[in-house]
């Protein structure tokens, strides 16, 4: 559609900072599985970094990225504790399973050293909290990894959202997923990860719609958690033995303001999706296609509906192709606020909504009723 009317989300790109090339930046990594190759390959491609220990509790995981990477003057440590306990740091990157968040990260804090933390934020509210309050009395930050923040689909969101044309926002219908994309390893047990699906994507899923709106607070929920595929050997093999987390999560969430949150995520289902994401305001709508949920790009444009002198109009926004990886900025947020002391680039005051609403699926679910969600002082 016309120029006249995209126009009007445009604002100007913030500017990526230079890295500054002074002292470099002492760096741990603690967790060193799947992801952390992300967080290894981003920080090297860093001129003012040095990665100086990593630690994992299964040995061999930080011999291999050691090796795999090249690090001859990295030093190995069996966990956290040791890893902070006995290096000086400037930031450290929290790469554990989703139970083994909390802990390391408090530790990190009352260390004195900023953390970029893997998501989803914790598994309970009531860790998010313990974090929260690390923060405060350390007075260090913590950026939660949500990398698709930096995407410029994602960006253009909180931008439509931000200029107005929708309007009083009032109702979201938000989700995604996958017809057959159950993970395995640390992802599908009580012990390792405390949540499923509805804490792996749906923390970014919320995070798309809620951002835009400047998070507002959730203060009820009604949730539903299933794990059908999850447990079935008929969809998740030799893995259906020890499955016991949630394959699929919905709730109707009550935000402030007046404002609806429908919200549907799933690793397994027989659709294809759960439905688009939607956002609804008095002036007009945007529909997003629906995805995987995990990197914020998108497949096909989003429509934006208005009425345009009387006349019902659909605005195809165009997709934005990412200048600089996702993951890059993550990390190169992180570094920035480690130099400029702050402030944390994806914030735990935004993300601890995030999290309530999780956390209030879960118990919601067990409880088979809608629930108040109270987030205790910090
Ligand atoms: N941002 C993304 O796109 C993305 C993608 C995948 C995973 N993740 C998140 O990253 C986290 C890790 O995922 P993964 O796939 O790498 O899992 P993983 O199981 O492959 O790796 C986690 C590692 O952490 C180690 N560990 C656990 N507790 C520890 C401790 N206290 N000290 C040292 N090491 C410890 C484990 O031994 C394991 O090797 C998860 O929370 C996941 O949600 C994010």
């Amino acid at each position: 559609m016309s120029d006249n009317v995209l126009s009007q989300f445009k604002q100007a790109e913030e500017a990526v900072k230079p890295a500054d090339t002074g002292r470099k930046l002492r760096i741990g990594i603690i967790g060193t599985g799947g992801i952390s190759w992300c967080h290894f390959y981003n920080y090297l491609k860093m001129p003012d970094v040095e990665i100086v220990a990593i630690a994992d509790l299964i040995p061999e995981r930080a011999i291999e990225r050691k090796e795999q990477f090249g690090l001859d003057n990295v030093r190995i440590y069996p966990s956290h504790k040791e890893l902070l306990d006995n290096e000086e740091l400037d930031g450290v990157s929290v790469c554990t399973y989703h139970r083994q968040h909390a802990e390391p990260t408090i530790y990190a804090l009352d260390k004195g050293v900023p953390v970029l933390l893997e998501k989803p934020f914790t598994v309970t509210l009531d860790e998010a909290v313990e974090v929260m309050r690390a923060e405060k009395r350390s007075g260090k930050f913590v950026s939660v990894g949500f990398q698709p923040r930096f995407n410029p689909n994602m960006q253009m969101i909180k931008k439509i959202v931000q200029s107005g044309v929708l309007g009083e926002i009032y109702y979201i219908q938000t989700g995604g997923g996958r017809r057959r994309g159950i993970p395995g390893g640390s992802f599908i047990e009580q012990s390792t990860a405390g949540i499923g699906a509805i804490g792996d994507i749906g923390c970014y899923s919320l995070d798309a719609v809620l951002n835009p709106l400047g998070y507002p607070k959730p203060l009820t929920v009604s949730g539903y958690v299933s794990d059908f595929f999850g447990k079935d050997p008929k969809y998740n093999g030799e893995d259906a033995k020890v499955f016991d987390v949630d394959d699929f999560g919905a709730a109707f969430v009550r935000l402030e303001g007046g404002i609806i949150l429908d919200f549907r995520i799933a690793w397994a289902m027989h659709p294809d999706t759960p439905g688009d994401t939607i956002i609804f305001g008095k002036e007009g709508a945007l529909r997003i296609p629906s995805t995987d949920c995990w990197n914020g790009s998108l497949d096909n444009a989003m429509i934006l509906y208005h009425d345009v002198c009387g006349e019902q109009t659909e605005t195809r926004i165009p997709l934005k192709e990412e200048e600089t990886s996702d993951f890059y900025m993550k990390i190169r947020s992180f570094l920035d606020a480690i130099k400029t002391g702050g402030p944390s680039p994806v914030p735990t005051s935004e993300i601890v909504y995030n999290q309530a609403i999780i956390d209030g699926i879960v118990k919601s679910a067990k409880l088979g009723r809608e629930i108040e969600i109270e987030i205790p002082e910090i």
